[in-house]
């Protein structure tokens, strides 16, 4: 097993949920890279997004990722559109295996549907507009992952046993 894990994937895709799990089997400690940036700016994700803009957000992602270069044995949980910025992906690749959580447009929509705390779904809440967003991301999702786990109707146990036994 590598130093570290990395879960990216699109939202609603469980990288929080599995990132818990993960967590929980390896004794590594876990760090959300939305959580570390909403406790580093003392603001939510809507407010930064609201107050400062997408591209701010964006930097502070960048920053976060740069903070982590020298912290190990960490799984890292990353925000949907942290692929977006080819620094990021730089900054990934080096740290450590990267996991690319994957589903379905429908059960994304009914995992997301009831949070509103997305700023890009919020007033999106619907199936053509995730579909489109899924397919602008998916060869940058795609070229950026080592490993692929699909996590339609699986058990988050299981999941993350698949993850171990292939990192
Ligand atoms: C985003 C995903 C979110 C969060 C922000 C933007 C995106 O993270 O970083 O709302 O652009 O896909 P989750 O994937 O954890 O929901």
């Amino acid at each position: 097993m590598k130093d570290n894990i990395i879960l990216i994937g699109f939202m609603g895709t469980g990288k929080t949920t599995i990132s818990h799990e993960l967590s929980k089997l390896t004794g590594y400690k876990e760090i959300d890279t939305d959580q570390y940036v909403e406790e580093k700016e003392g603001l939510s994700i809507p407010d930064l997004f609201s107050k400062h803009g997408e591209e701010y957000f964006r930097d502070l992602e960048t920053k976060a990722l740069t903070d982590l270069q020298n912290i190990n044995h960490i799984i890292i949980s990353c925000g949907g559109g942290i692929v977006l910025r080819d620094k990021n992906v730089e900054l990934l690749k080096c740290k450590g295996q990267i996991v690319l959580l994957t589903a379905l447009p429908e059960t994304i929509l009914e995992r997301v549907k009831e949070n509103q705390d997305r700023p890009i779904l919020r007033n999106n809440m619907n199936l053509p507009f995730i579909e489109e967003l899924m397919n602008k991301r998916k060869d940058k999702y795609l070229s950026v992952a080592d490993i692929i786990i699909e996590t339609d109707n699986k058990d988050i146990t299981a999941i993350a046993k698949e993850i171990l036994s292939k990192v």
